[in-house]
């Protein structure tokens, strides 16, 4: 497997990066780093994601001023290496599921998660269309004193409930599954956007069974569970849980 390594030891550019910490990452090789004394992320795009990583690097240009993004600091077309900025604190997804963790604190930052998408859709939607952020999974945000997004990389004009069903599947198929804090969470989260954003997005149950098939092609062994709560999601709906 390729390792953070092979890149620092071939490649004099990055021969000064002290390697801190690799993150989970499914594709990249994604790993934080002191690069000339500074604390970085350096983001190592696979080479059939050249077109990936600069979607990322202009979502991050046209967003970093105003949103709570990362800021790049280089783009090394060259190596396919993005640097930016470290953000220091805790992955969401690990504090959705901590069992310590209160479920009111879980559901300030529900609320929190909401707002950042009704931000992050405003900014850059045009007259015609949305673009929506497009990988929304809890894996992809960072609490610090406030929620930072992510992994810009399948960034794409879309509808925005696709964003917003795709975090409540993300929120329910992240262990411990479909237990009743989940759905709690789920739907504090798409009432918080639909009350920001009233009419923007329609049929959220049914986007968000179509959601948790689509999960099915990452986690095949998790087949049955998602289909099971797909088909009772869009028979009963997220209310009735
Ligand atoms: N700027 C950053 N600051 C802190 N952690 C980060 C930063 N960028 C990425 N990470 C961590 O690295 C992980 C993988 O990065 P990501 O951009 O999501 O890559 P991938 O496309 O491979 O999922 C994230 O889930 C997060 O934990
Ligand atoms: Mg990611």
């Amino acid at each position: 497997m390729r390792d953070i390594e092979d890149l620092t030891k071939s490649n004099k550019k990055y021969k000064d990066a002290l390697v801190q910490n690799r993150f989970k990452s499914k594709k990249n090789i994604v790993a934080y780093v002191i690069l000339n004394n500074k604390p970085r992320v350096l983001k190592w795009f696979v080479p059939g994601l050249k077109r990936q990583m600069k979607t990322e690097y202009d979502i991050i240009k046209k967003g970093s001023s105003k949103l709570n993004i990362p800021i790049i600091h280089e783009i090394d077309e060259k190596n396919n290496v993005l640097i930016m900025n470290y953000i220091i604190g805790e992955n969401l997804c690990d504090i959705i599921n901590n069992k310590n963790v209160t479920i009111s604190e879980k559901q300030r930052l529900i609320i929190l998660l909401a707002q950042w998408f009704f931000d992050f859709h405003n900014h850059f939607k045009t007259k015609e269309k949305f673009l929506i952020h497009g990988d929304p999974t809890l894996r992809n945000f960072i609490f610090t004193d406030r929620i930072w997004g992510l992994d810009f990389e399948e960034t794409r004009t879309g509808k925005p409930v696709e964003d917003i069903a795709g975090m409540c599947a993300s929120i329910l198929t992240t262990e411990p599954m479909f237990n009743s804090e989940k759905f709690q969470l789920c739907k504090k989260f798409y009432e918080k956007y639909l009350n920001l954003a009233p009419g923007r997005i329609n049929n959220v149950d049914n986007e968000i069974s179509f959601s948790l098939l689509q999960k099915i092609q990452w986690r095949p062994n998790d087949e049955e569970i998602l289909r099971k709560y797909s088909k009772l999601i869009r028979k009963k709906g997220t209310k009735n849980f």
